[in-house]
């Protein structure tokens, strides 16, 4: 029997439209789904740059108005990736709108407007996610199920890292993600958002209160000329222009477990590529992950027999683990797009059995709560409650 086809529209095209396409082009081939994703329109500014990203990863049409996109009725999914200062005003357009909706993270760059599009979000019915993507790391799937089958006891402490140096150098262009205006905040917003996600996720708990600090060191960059450009290939207009974000913040956490917290992200972390770095510990033991071996999980569990007590390295790829029987015979290794993959097969689930995906846009708020909480204890040096 023919399967119900989801027509959807995919806003932005650059890193994350690639990995997004990526994903709906290879969920069907790895999952058997219920209903059938059709790559129907990609949406953009720039209709030269648009028009060829659209052939190379295989959508239908290509259009520049996501406005005119939204009005059409056989689009049954937006999903957004565009800079930050753009969710909200497409994420709640989408709704009113009657479709389903993926959003990038975060999903505002203010809390008031995280909480209208969740509030929203809720009042309709409409699937909606938020794409915190890492939750669907076999790996990090399967220490969440670890904590939630109560493995190491009650949990005490998260601690994670996120650190990154792609902006070490100082002539790198004042890019979006470096203008307050549009992203928000800075590693703050792009790489503890992350981590805030995994410790809910993994543990399983809301933060109540947080204390943070950041830091801006490089204060002055060269403006970009060209704002479609990305990263690579950039052209500088020659004028130097005013970062507007932390280059580092770090916050200490309490949980409504009981369980502490430290977290720190930074873009200045020499040699440290894309190291998402956490680890719990709890009762009965200890779990740590780190991104750049993303298929695997060190375990320490305090009952292991006698004399075997150390760190197993756990290698998520056998089929007992989340996502992994889709896939490759046991040890033959998934990669970071594969984490968009799987959220896509969690995505049509949901669209087709009209249930909702998780995570969605109360987990964005959430997220956003904590997100917020920081930047108010950073400036006025005092601890903050998070908004619940
Ligand atoms: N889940 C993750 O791990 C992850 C990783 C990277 C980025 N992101 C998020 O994805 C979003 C996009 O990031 P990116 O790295 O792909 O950015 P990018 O700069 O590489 O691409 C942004 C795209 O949006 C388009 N765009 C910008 N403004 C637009 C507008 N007003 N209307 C239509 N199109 C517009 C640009 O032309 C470009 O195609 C951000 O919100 C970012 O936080 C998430």
């Amino acid at each position: 029997m023919a399967k119900r086809k989801v027509n959807v529209a995919l806003i932005g095209y650059q890193f994350m439209g690639k990995a997004h396409s990526n994903a709906y082009r290879q969920v069907g081939r790895f999952f058997d789904l219920d209903v059938e994703p059709v790559m129907k329109v990609l949406v953009g500014r720039s209709e030269q740059k648009l028009a060829a990203a659209a052939e190379q990863f295989g959508w239908q049409e290509h259009a520049t108005s996501w406005e005119e996109v939204m009005a059409r009725k056989d689009i049954d999914l937006i999903d957004i990736g565009t800079p930050n200062d753009t969710h909200a005003a497409i994420s709640q357009a989408a709704l009113k709108a009657g479709k389903h909706v993926l959003c990038e993270k975060p999903l505002a760059i203010t809390l008031d407007d995280a909480r209208s599009s969740f509030q929203l979000a809720k009042s309709t019915g409409l699937v909606n996610g938020i794409c915190h993507n890492y939750r669907k790391a076999p790996a990090i799937a399967f220490a969440a199920q670890l904590v939630r089958d109560g493995r190491l006891g009650a949990i005490r402490h998260f601690r994670g890292t996120y650190l990154q140096d792609w902006i070490l150098d100082p002539n790198v262009p004042l890019v979006w993600r470096l203008d307050k205006s549009i992203a928000g905040s800075g590693s703050h917003g792009d790489l503890n958002a992350h981590l805030i996600d995994t410790a809910r996720f993994v543990m399983g708990t809301e933060f109540t209160e947080v204390s943070g600090m950041s830091e801006t060191f490089i204060k002055d960059r060269p403006l970009l000329a060209d704002t479609e450009g990305g990263l690579s290939g950039f052209k500088s207009s020659g004028d130097m222009g005013r970062v507007t974000v932390d280059d580092v913040t770090a916050f200490l956490a309490r949980f409504e477990n009981g369980a502490t917290g430290t977290f720190e992200a930074t873009r200045l972390a020499p040699g440290r590529k894309n190291y998402n770095r956490w680890e719990i510990n709890g009762e009965k033991g200890s779990i740590a992950f780190n991104l750049e071996r993303m298929n695997e999980i060190e375990v320490y569990l305090t009952d292991d027999p006698e004399g075997l007590h150390g760190f197993h390295t756990v290698q998520a790829t056998d089929t007992c683990h989340p996502y992994m029987s889709a896939y490759w015979p046991v040890a033959h290794i998934i990669g970071y797009e594969h984490t968009f993959v799987n959220m896509m097969k969690d995505l049509f689930d949901a669209i087709g059995k009209g249930e909702q995906f998780a995570p969605d846009f109360q987990d964005g708020y959430r997220n956003q709560a904590v997100l917020d909480a920081v930047e108010k204890s950073a400036a006025s040096r005092q601890w903050a409650a998070v908004e619940r």
